[in-house]
């Protein structure tokens, strides 16, 4: 879910519902707004997507300088104008937004019914707002006071905004688990998930802690505080990097297309002063403030979920050939719930694009726990996960707003090849030759991504003639074998059609079974690598009359005459071929889903940022 409060001197709906635009990303099953105007409290909220709740708040007036606002991504109850948030206390003074789970609702909600209490709504955040009122009332406390007696009582995650009507010079927002930005301006203030909703008012911006809750009250000082201990906090304030342009779609269809183009330029971004290839050198200041830590490294432990976790399927390639450390791969989800076997002399590698995903963030805190050293493969600076982490490194591909990932999965995959790059050198476990060659080819990879680019026609060829199957199958092998599953992903999410990414060899073992003329299957088959074991693959899928979808290196004569179709794609090492092979893939998927009207950016049912469990 996605937050937004102002309480300042401009009209606050206008700022309200931009923000919640940019947020998105983070949900968008329902929305609502509030807006106090002096003497009451304006609510609209409805099921659907933020243009929904405007046209649904034009039967409010929505003047006033102080308001809140929320776009939802379900947990628990279904998307509804009921379940939609703001949500009110039954005496109709405190209005709560939350992102986040309350797990222990139902022994409060219980208790509060006992005292007469009435829900309306399947949330947890209705017992919340509910369970604040019962502590000020009895306890005869301000507002701010009784949100941190309340939020003692209660076991899960939460960013929160509530506001209280009969002090409306104020918002308390706190958080635990789920990221708050404050944005600090000047007489007025602006809370909200990210700092993407105030950028163009103030650069200045602070980001709570977990356990930590601040007043915020016009023309007085902020106030931080820990909830726990009441402790007073001196505000960090941070100068945003972040600019408009970056979070617009510049021109673009959609974010996802903008972001696919942006591919070089990003890429160089991330390895720009880390990459010298003439000098023969990597330089990574959290690898080499840690280098020790890494060269002593038991085993590698990749922690992600999603596409991160794809890339981390790339990177245990590359490390395992490159450095010779063992690398393991593994789900966060799947991990923090196992007791799994960390030893202190592991290193642990979470990779996350939001650094906010809130499995990841858990398994962090677990390796941890158990004394493993940690290095965060993050992109947004400042996030959860990048404070978390004991070191790291930064994959600067700018915001990412698309949900489903590409430039993110290709600069985590820069980064990573960079850090096994270094390592191999501080080893030798790479030849002096090869070691160059490396740095020189990933070099000059951006110029290839942009002529894997030019393959944008071909694919909208290709994605008109397959837009209308049911199903498609995604094959490689070794190194391109995620980005199989990758592609297969990415078709998914955005486009609803069922796919499956599988090692080109498995193929055998069970998905052939499903291959008639009605099967698309994408192969990934570059010249380097094992080219003529997926060539016996393509042959295998020939002869049962699928159709054929080859990504190949240009010049390329062999799979063109067996396949359908073929994408070429520049030649490059094997282990760098990733960085290459899922451009086309993610053109291809792209298409598809405009050719079949779905929402690119914001696919049914997906969040980008994934803060619950
Ligand atoms: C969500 C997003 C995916 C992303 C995954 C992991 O599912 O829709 O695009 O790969 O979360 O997110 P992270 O921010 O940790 O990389």
């Amino acid at each position: 879910c996605g937050i937004v409060g102002y309480i300042g001197h401009r009209e606050a709906y206008p700022i309200v519902i931009k923000g919640l635009k940019r947020l998105e990303y983070r949900g968008y099953d329902s929305a609502g707004v509030m807006v106090y105007d002096g003497t009451s409290v304006k609510l609209s909220k409805t099921k659907g997507k933020v243009s929904d709740l405007e046209a649904k708040a034009k039967e409010i007036t929505t003047t006033g300088t102080i308001g809140i606002g929320h776009t939802r991504w379900a947990t628990h109850g279904v998307p509804n104008d009921v379940n939609s948030h703001p949500h009110v206390s039954n005496s109709g003074d405190l209005v709560i937004i939350h992102n986040g789970i309350i797990e222990n609702y139902e022994p409060l909600k219980k208790e509060l019914i006992k005292r007469g209490y009435k829900f309306h709504s399947d949330t947890d955040t209705e017992v919340l707002v509910n369970l604040i009122e019962e502590v000020q009332k009895k306890e005869n406390l301000k507002l701010g006071k009784a949100v941190q007696v309340a939020l003692n009582q209660v076991v899960g995650a939460y960013a929160i905004c509530v506001f209280d009507k009969k002090k409306p010079d104020e918002i308390v927002a706190a958080r635990l688990g789920s990221p708050l930005a404050i944005g600090v301006g000047k007489d007025e203030f602006f809370v909200a998930s990210d700092a993407s909703p105030f950028i163009e008012y103030t650069s200045n911006a602070i980001y709570l802690e977990d356990e930590e809750m601040a007043v915020v009250r016009l023309n007085k000082p902020l106030k931080i505080r820990k909830i726990k201990d009441d402790s007073l906090v001196d505000p960090y304030v941070q100068e945003l990097q972040m600019n408009l342009e970056q979070i617009e779609k510049g021109g673009y269809d959609h974010f996802m297309l903008k972001e696919i183009y942006e591919q070089p330029s990003v890429i160089k971004d991330t390895y720009r002063g880390r990459l010298h290839a003439n000098e023969g050198l990597i330089q990574m200041a959290g690898v080499e403030d840690n280098l020790e830590k890494f060269l002593n490294a038991d085993r590698i432990l990749i922690v992600a979920c999603g596409t991160s976790w794809h890339a981390g399927l790339v990177a245990e390639y590359i490390f395992e050939e490159f450095t010779r450390i063992p690398v393991e791969v593994e789900y966060a989800s799947e991990f923090r719930y196992r007791n799994p076997i960390i030893n202190p002399g592991d290193v642990v590698i979470p990779i996350s694009q939001s650094g906010e995903t809130a499995d990841t963030l858990a398994a962090i805190k677990l390796a941890k726990e158990k004394g493993a050293f940690v290095f965060g493969v993050c992109n947004v600076v400042g996030s959860s996960i990048s404070r978390e982490t004991h070191a790291g490194a930064y994959t600067h591909a700018g915001p990412e707003i698309g949900v489903a990932s590409t430039k993110a999965f290709t600069t985590q995959i820069t980064v990573l090849t960079m850090i096994a790059l270094r390592l191999a050198k501080a080893k030798g476990t790479l030849s002096n030759s090869d070691f160059h060659r490396y740095l020189q080819e990933l070099e000059i990879i951006p110029e290839k991504v942009q002529e894997a680019l030019e393959t944008n026609d071909v694919t909208k060829t290709i994605a008109a003639k397959f837009k209308d199957s049911t199903n498609c199958l995604y094959l490689g092998r070794g190194y391109n074998f995620p980005v199989a599953l990758e592609g297969a992903l990415k078709l998914k999410e955005i486009s609803y059609i069922h796919a499956e990414g599988y090692p080109a060899a498995e193929m055998k073992h069970g998905p052939i079974a499903l291959i008639d003329e009605h099967m698309p299957v994408i192969v990934i088959a570059p010249k380097q690598g094992h080219y003529d074991k997926v060539v016996s693959n393509i042959q295998e899928i020939k002869s049962r009359s699928g159709k054929i979808i080859a990504v190949v290196t240009k010049g390329d004569t062999q799979v063109r005459e067996l396949a359908d179709y073929v994408i070429e794609i520049p030649d490059t090492s094997d282990a760098l071929s990733p960085l290459l092979t899922t451009i086309p893939l993610q053109l291809l998927s792209y298409h598809i889903a405009v050719m079949r009207g779905c929402n690119v950016d914001q696919p049914r049912n997906l969040a980008k940022s994934v803060t619950v469990e």
